[in-house]
């Protein structure tokens, strides 16, 4: 019976749905006091993001703190990069650093495919277990990064402003970059469906650096690869949703419209109403609050939310940031966030 379906799963699927579901990228994290407590006892963020016990346990944090309708398989969208031959770490206050930066034909030639059974049988065990702990009162969701944003890191070898390295690769040998997005569609697409069979209902794919290129080289470099993993997860798993974000999308949000993902999720440089207006009927949208938001004070919070949530009423609609809710965001507004959301339609009856 559909009914016993949890909320986000319905509404990700297009059902009517008593009030929109409401979950937070990055909702595990630094912001979280037994999260800050945890990483001072197991300071490597690999070992907190694969050892499965660490993992599954980091992941509850924010369901028991505040019981949101989502639960994110705590991880990384690095994680997959060693069972392709890439070595990662994630320093602190750095970010990500690639040892090896991926760099020539040789390179990419050398990459493995990836096993995802084989080489990450944690994440398996953590969707596995989420999905038993939080039966139906949350849905799971799993992710990835998208080819581009994967791609992004590993010729670059860490974060960068202005992706300099990546683009002289683009505008120099476009073909080297070409087969190493291709590599990671395929490798991506595989660890999605490992994602699905060990439990995630709904999946969200992360392009966050797609934003960095002109719409002209969006269809170049990212969209035709974020096509191909939808198309190849869709093949096998027609029925799990699938919610594609990309930071500073204002100006591609029709190209990701087309790209036969299910839920585009905004920043929040775009007001939500416009932002609907701009892609196609069947296309729900997640997200749009600014993360900034949780600085404020809770009316201040609780009024965004009522808006966003009027704004989109007629569409499919997840409630979440823009991005990343930021370290040093007082967990008290992320309970106000989270309170607000589930009580949303009591709040526009009354006329709050
Ligand atoms: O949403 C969740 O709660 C699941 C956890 C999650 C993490 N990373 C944990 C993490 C998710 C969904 C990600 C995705 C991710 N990782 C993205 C896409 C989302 C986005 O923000 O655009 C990107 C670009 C990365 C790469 C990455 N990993 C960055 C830029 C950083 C931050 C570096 C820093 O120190 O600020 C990481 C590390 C990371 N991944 C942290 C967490 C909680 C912080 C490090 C820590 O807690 O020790």
């Amino acid at each position: 019976m559909s009914d016993s379906l949890p909320l986000l799963l319905r509404a990700a699927r297009g059902e009517s749905v008593e009030r929109p579901p409401v979950w937070m990228m990055r909702q595990a994290g630094r912001y979280m006091k037994v999260y800050r407590e945890l990483r001072d006892r197991h300071p490597s963020f690999r070992e907190r993001s694969e050892n499965p016990d660490l993992s599954y346990e980091i992941s509850m944090q924010p369901f028991e703190a505040f019981k949101p309708d989502g639960v994110i398989l705590f991880s990384d969208i690095l994680t997959p990069l060693p069972g392709m031959g890439i070595n990662f770490d994630i320093v602190e206050s750095k970010g990500p650093l690639i040892q090896e930066p991926i760099r020539t034909i040789h390179q990419v030639n050398s990459l493995q495919d990836l096993e995802p059974e084989a080489s990450m049988p944690f994440v398996g065990e953590v969707l596995n277990r989420l999905r038993e702990s939080v039966k139906n009162q949350a849905t799971v969701l799993g992710f990835v990064g998208a080819p581009w944003t994967l791609a992004a890191y590993v010729v670059e070898g860490k974060s960068s402003k202005n992706y300099a390295v990546i683009k002289a690769m683009a505008f120099q040998e476009p073909e080297l970059l070409h087969k190493l997005l291709n590599h990671f569609a395929e490798s991506i697409a595989s660890y999605l469906r490992y994602q699905i069979n060990s439990g995630a209902q709904v999946v969200q794919m992360f392009d966050s650096w797609a934003g960095q290129l002109s719409p002209t080289d969006y269809d170049t470099f990212a969209a035709p690869y974020q096509r191909k993993v939808i198309e190849l997860v869709k093949q096998t798993h027609p029925n799990t949703p699938m919610i594609l974000y990309i930071s500073g999308s204002a100006g591609v949000l029709e190209r990701m419209g087309q790209t036969g993902v299910d839920i585009v999720s905004l920043d929040w440089t775009v007001d939500i109403a416009e932002g609907i207006a701009r892609l196609p009927k069947h296309v729900g949208v997640q997200g749009n609050v600014d993360p900034g938001l949780l600085f404020g004070t809770p009316d201040a919070i609780r009024e965004r939310i009522i808006d966003t949530v009027k704004k989109a009423q007629e569409r499919i609609h997840i409630l979440n940031l823009g991005h990343g809710i930021l370290p040093g965001t007082p967990e008290e507004n992320a309970r106000v966030f989270f309170e607000t959301g589930k009580a949303v339609k009591e709040l526009i009856g009354s006329g709050t």
